[in-house]
């Protein structure tokens, strides 16, 4: 299957599901929001933003950061839109071609969204190509068991929701070290979440 064919996918299903929550996990928002470790200064780009949820509990937690959301879906930022967060831009666009300039973002978050990139490295290029120096990105995916993640991989190119790959941690610091990044921690907080961060050098 082609990329544009994922990203097709993913398109018309959140634009279907935008209105339901879908892919809402509280355990990944209190875990980061209490490990997320900015100022008032840090600007924060939610990459895969979907309806805004995080962005709206970022906006809680701190008033001061500058903050950007990203989606590839335009029922989704509709919806985030509507929630008027303060200081909070929204774009409609592809992981792979990000429209900020070099060196702008100081922490990308991206939740239970990077699962569905196609073009991984191509967005791994981009995220360091915005990223300020020393940046952050923390990633919160689904995690299970390696037996079970191989089955569904199999099976992912025919998946109706865009989804292209399950990683481990192996093969996200793979495509993450690729770019020059370390990993800066790892960990598995439900048996089908896990939270990945990784630091530009
Ligand atoms: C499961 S939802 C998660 C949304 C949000 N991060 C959250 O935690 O509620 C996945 C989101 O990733 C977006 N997405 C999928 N592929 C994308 C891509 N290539 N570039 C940007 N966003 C993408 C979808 O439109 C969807 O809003």
């Amino acid at each position: 299957m082609k990329n544009n064919d994922f990203n097709k996918r993913s398109r018309i299903f959140f634009n279907r599901v935008a209105a339901k929550n879908y892919g809402n996990a509280e355990k990944l928002d209190r875990y980061i929001l209490k490990n997320i470790n900015i100022d008032d200064k840090t600007t924060i780009l939610d990459l895969g933003c979907g309806d805004g949820r995080f962005l709206k509990e970022l906006r809680e937690l701190n008033p001061d950061n500058i903050l950007y959301g990203l989606d590839i879906s335009e029922k989704m930022l509709e919806i985030a839109g509507s929630k008027k967060i303060e200081r909070c831009e929204f774009s409609l666009g592809e992981s792979s071609s990000l429209p900020y300039k070099d060196d702008s973002i100081d922490l990308i978050v991206c939740l239970n969204s990077f699962h569905h990139y196609p073009n991984p490295d191509l967005t791994l290029k981009e995220i360091k190509r915005v990223l300020s120096s020393e940046g952050r990105i923390i990633i919160g995916d689904i995690f299970t068991l390696p037996i079970i993640r191989e089955i569904i991989n199999l099976y992912l190119p025919y998946s109706r929701s865009g989804d292209y790959k399950m990683y481990s941690k192996r093969s996200l610091d793979k495509v993450f070290c690729v770019e020059g990044f370390k990993n800066q921690n790892f960990d598995i907080i439900s048996p089908w979440l896990f939270v990945s961060e990784y630091k530009k050098i």
